[in-house]
């Protein structure tokens, strides 16, 4: 897929599904299916919701296969880590990161984005690549105007 055009594109559609008359959770759903189906390098991609009280993250909706991780507490793996320093985590090879939570073995590349509402950390996008070393710039800046239009949902 060449990049730029289709993201652009595909931001498009991402807006339409944030603008629809439809639950945050729903509209949630339907991005995770779209980019999912769009990007053949995301295999899982998911919303983890920030449960700030409890300082733990809680599993929102998703595409791909079942996680074990419903619940990730601040700071565990590259999804609490994220949470913590409300910043983009890219992780190119998993098996070089200390502090990761495994969800199988085809797994081998991560990016985290934060959704931040003004300073406040809300939610985080979290994608899944069965390939090594398979985003770039471009793709953490799309990601990073995807949680921009999400953020507008919560
Ligand atoms: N690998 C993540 C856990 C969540 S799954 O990728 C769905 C992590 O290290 O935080």
């Amino acid at each position: 897929m060449g990049r730029t055009q289709p993201f652009g594109r595909l931001l498009d559609e991402v807006r339409e599904i944030a603008g629809s008359r439809r639950s945050k959770d729903e509209k949630l759903g339907m991005m995770c299916v779209l980019l999912k189906q769009k990007v053949p390098r995301y295999n899982w991609v998911g919303f983890y919701l920030a449960s700030g009280a409890k300082k733990e993250l809680a599993l929102g909706a998703f595409a791909g296969e079942p996680t074990e991780h419903i619940r990730i507490p601040y700071g565990s793996g590259i999804c609490g880590q994220a949470a913590l320093a409300k910043k983009t985590f890219v992780v190119q090879d998993v098996s070089k990161e200390a502090n990761y939570l495994s969800c199988g073995p085809k797994v081998k590349s991560e990016i985290v984005v934060p959704v931040l509402k003004g300073r406040n950390f809300v939610a985080e996008l979290d994608i899944d690549s069965h390939a090594i070393a398979p985003f770039s710039e471009e793709d953490r800046k799309f990601l990073e105007k995807v949680c921009k239009i999400v953020s507008g949902l919560f």
